[in-house]
């Protein structure tokens, strides 16, 4: 009888249970020696009210929003559950320091950088173009121009923090519309660099660029990367794109930003209080998060709700990698896209260093 591995997953919407179980038979038809997986899909998210829900199983699957502290490690692992599964790229909701030795951690590094860097270009050029004004204005038949006048990016220059996958991506689309391309990155990219990237300190991004985008991850060292201070040091009118986490922005200083006028918009698809709001329907119910309303209520602020993965070719490859993260923590004890702590190089740690480590 073929080996069972049972796999529950929190915060699953229906894009989640579509995704994963549309990809499952062509996924079964190409491993064909591959143990049976079986798949439970719950919308709650993972705390300590909802963990009994993972009773039974071998491999917990969750998102960007639930987290896992040494708390849940623990519990997690006192449950017999073998490998946390993040179905997506970023891990600051995750304290793998705290895993390490209790439950093996696995995520999607790349799933589709492109879902990601055309969303930040799409919040952009609606923002600059003032394409959502427009698009209420025609739909009450108001054909007036006044108030939609935008900005040429052509000839512009951005500011990118975090020249990774996204990053690169975000660069070349930039470079196609013939931006001067200024980027910060501790670890530059030579072929970007060759390309025309100017790599500079980063202070030159906040007072050269026009437009900054961040595709840098959370850490302690990025938090608040975008505070009074850096804005103030900004150019008057910079438009601020997010993509990335919302801990990279510090809120408050933002609004302010935007109510002086030193911020001239701000795209966000992420916000640093997002857990307990982005995802769900609140229309008819109060939103408490003062700072979140009046940004949403700034003609030059657009948000949109961690939207920027959520494309059909991301979904499809978010599911093959868990699948494949699975399989092969199955079956060899590790897995290629697991998060080593012990060795501190969580992005880079080798398959061999890896199996020394646990
Ligand atoms: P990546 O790992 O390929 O690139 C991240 C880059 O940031 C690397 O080049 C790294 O050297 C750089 N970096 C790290 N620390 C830095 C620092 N202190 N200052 C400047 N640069 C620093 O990651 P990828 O795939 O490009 O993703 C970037 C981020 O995008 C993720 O961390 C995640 O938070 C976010 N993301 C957001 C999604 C969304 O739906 N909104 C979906 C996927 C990722």
């Amino acid at each position: 009888m073929k080996r069972r591995v049972r796999i529950v997953f929190f915060d699953a919407k229906d894009y989640d249970t579509a995704s994963f179980e549309g990809a499952l038979p062509a996924f079964r038809e190409a491993h064909p020696g591959m143990p049976e997986y079986e798949l439970r899909f719950f919308d709650t998210r993972l705390s300590m009210n909802t963990v009994n829900l993972a009773k039974g199983a071998d491999v917990v699957c969750i998102f960007v929003n639930d987290l896992v502290d040494a708390e849940m490690a623990e519990t997690l692992r006192s449950m017999g559950v073998k490998l946390l599964a993040l179905r997506c790229a970023g891990y600051n909701n995750v304290d793998v320091q705290a895993c390490f030795g209790k439950i093996h951690v696995v995520r999607v590094p790349a799933y589709s950088p492109y879902a990601v860097a055309e969303h930040a270009i799409a919040m952009l050029m609606t923002s600059i173009r003032r394409i959502h004004k427009a698009y209420i204005r025609t739909r009450d038949f108001n054909f007036s121009l006044s108030g939609l006048t935008g900005f040429d990016l052509h000839g512009k220059t951005v500011g990118v923090i975090g020249t990774g996958k996204i990053g690169a991506c975000f660069i070349r689309i930039c470079q196609g519309f013939g931006m001067r391309v200024l980027a910060y990155d501790k670890f530059p990219n030579s072929a970007l660099r060759e390309s025309g990237v100017e790599y500079v300190p980063i202070g030159e991004i906040w007072k050269q660029s026009d437009i900054i985008s961040l595709h840098c991850p959370l850490t302690d060292e990025t938090k608040h990367l975008v505070n009074a201070e850096s804005i103030a040091e900004m150019k008057k009118g910079a438009v601020i794109v997010n993509t990335s986490r919302g801990g990279l922005i510090d809120s408050e200083a933002l609004l302010e930003g935007i109510k002086s006028r030193q911020v001239g918009a701000a795209c966000l698809d992420v916000y640093e209080e997002e857990s307990n709001i982005f995802f769900h329907d609140f229309s008819g119910h109060i939103v408490e998060d003062d700072t979140l309303a009046r940004l949403i209520s700034m003609p030059n602020v657009i948000v949109s709700s961690h939207q920027a993965f959520l494309t059909q070719e991301a979904l499809g490859n978010i599911a093959d990698t868990t699948f494949a993260n699975i399989l092969e923590f199955f079956g060899t004890g590790m897995s290629e896209n697991e998060l080593c702590y012990k060795c501190g190089k969580l992005e880079t740690c080798t398959r061999d260093h890896r199996q020394k480590c646990f």
